[in-house]
């Protein structure tokens, strides 16, 4: 089915109306307070740092005067910022009180795949589930979200997702911006439909790579403004979008790129802009001067390879976030740190790998084969290192992000990749016939009964099949079943 799809979107290539793709995105006045989500309240127990979510229904005023009927944690639309320390040992009780299962994934987290909160930890309605784990990685900008079998984009579309911020000594130490929320913004960028009503439109109707919106919003609101009263603000851009990719940075100036999905890079790096994905994040520090209006803007993102539809449906230009410098501005310094605490990824060589995985994808699978739950695809072993090779083989938009790890882009193509996809990284853009290296540790915490996933973060093709499960196993040990869902479960 998504092949014939495929072939009737691209007989449309000529049409101005493409299935699933709204070529433009409506202008916005940016005239609303940018929302800050909060930041979690905490309580410690016994040692361990303990928050709580309420996945719920609500609705929100996207435009003035119009219900839109969302959801959100602890709210109506997006949840609050968990905060917590390298070392730290934390717990989230997490209640679902939706009219339907859904899960809970920290995505970027390295920890216990029963903790990790994918597909196999779903819960009812009414239930909470309680992950605990220790925050084992270094500083990174982090974020949660629903990963139920086959409903992720709707749950994520609805408004589930939140920041999970990660400190370490390294961190503290930087001269980097850190006052949350004053000028170290959380920023979540989406696109919705908005129908007539001003209802969330949900509606499939083939296109590919995913619904894409006609507004774009920052936490939840359209068209938002920050005020700045320091000399630099550090943005944490993250797309939370189901399918659109976005060219994010400023048409009169540029920026330094401190950070991307798992943490600080070794240096700041200069840039125009930075393409992201699904799924990705960047930490960008934008210095301004007294008095003084920018905008993050979003340019036509490069997307390497893709045919026309898929193309026309993610090239747009437009406006995200007006930022506005106070007539004085407080000094701030220039962003630095001594070294990042990479040492799990600096430690993890090349020249150690001792296995090699091949992974491609095609329109709506991963070699050949969809989504299983009962399934366990890979089984790596504890304490190993790994190349892994991955590869779109056609011509649609896809990420690939792996559960448990922060990986680094050894090549592409055989080239070093750019600077910007050379820190940590959990999820990468996969441009069309070209080959990922991929260099990854499985550091501990095994379990042959239970799998972290693969995917690819357009949330449209991972509900579709487009997702595998590995396993971190003792050496020699075999896969197992995973929980109820083995051969005879
Ligand atoms: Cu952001 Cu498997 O997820
Ligand atoms: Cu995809």
């Amino acid at each position: 089915p998504v092949a014939a799809s495929l072939a009737a979107s691209l007989v449309l290539a000529g049409c101005s109306a493409i299935p699933g793709s709204v070529t433009s995105v409506d202008e916005a006045e940016f005239t609303n307070e940018l929302a800050i989500p909060p930041l979690a309240p905490s309580r410690m127990v016994d040692g361990t740092r303990v928050f709580s979510l309420v996945a719920q229904e609500g609705t929100t005023e996207f435009r003035p005067g119009v219900e839109t009927r969302t959801w959100g944690y602890d709210g109506s639309y997006l949840g609050p910022t968990l905060r917590a320390e390298r070392g730290e040992r934390v717990a989230v009780e997490v209640t679902n009180n939706l009219d339907q299962p859904t899960s809970v994934h920290w995505h970027g987290m390295h920890l216990p795949a029963a903790m990790d909160g994918g597909p196999h930890q779903e819960f009812g309605p009414g239930d909470t589930w309680r992950p605990t784990w220790e925050i084992d990685q270094p500083a990174a900008t982090l974020w949660y979200h629903p990963h139920p079998h086959g409903t992720t984009e709707e749950h994520v579309y609805r408004g589930l997702a939140g920041m999970f911020l990660l400190d370490d000594d390294a961190s503290r130490a930087a001269t980097l911006p850190d006052t949350y929320g004053v000028d170290d913004i959380p920023v979540v960028v989406q696109d919705k439909v908005l129908d007539q009503n001003g209802q969330l439109d949900l509606t499939d109707d083939g296109g590919e790579p995913g619904i894409l919106g006609n507004v774009v919003m920052t936490n939840g609101t359209v068209g938002a403004y920050q005020d700045v009263t320091t000399e630099r603000v550090r943005l944490r851009l993250l797309n939370g979008s189901t399918a659109r990719t976005y060219q994010l940075g400023f048409e009169d100036r540029q920026m330094d790129l401190v950070a991307t999905d798992g943490g600080l890079l070794e240096a700041p790096l200069r840039l125009d802009d930075i393409r992201l994905a699904p799924g990705e994040r960047a930490d960008v520090v934008v210095t301004m001067e007294p008095g003084e209006t920018t905008r993050l803007h979003s340019a036509e993102p490069d997307l390497g390879s893709v045919a026309a539809p898929f193309a026309m449906g993610a090239n747009d230009a437009f406006d995200v976030l007006e930022l506005r410098a106070a007539d004085e501005l407080a000094p701030s310094p220039e962003p630095a740190w001594e070294e990042s605490q990479h040492d799990r990824a600096d430690e993890v060589r090349e020249a150690d790998a001792t296995e090699t995985r091949r992974f491609e994808l095609d329109e709506n699978s991963i070699n050949g084969k969809k989504m299983d739950m009962g399934r366990i695809d890979e089984v790596a072993e504890v304490g190993s290192t790994e190349v892994w090779e991955v590869r779109s083989t056609v011509q649609i938009p896809h990420t690939f992000h792996v559960h448990d790890v922060q990986f680094r882009v050894l090549s592409i193509d055989g080239e070093p990749p750019p600077p910007e996809l050379a820190g940590p990284k959990d999820t990468v853009y996969l441009e069309s016939g070209r080959d990922y290296r991929l260099l990854m540790r499985f550091e501990d915490y095994t379990d042959p009964d239970m799998p972290y996933m693969y995917h690819c973060h357009m949330l449209k093709h991972e509900d579709g099949g487009m997702m595998g499960q590995f396993v971190v196993a003792e050496p020699g040990q075999e896969a197992g079943a995973p929980g109820g869902y083995g051969p005879d479960g």
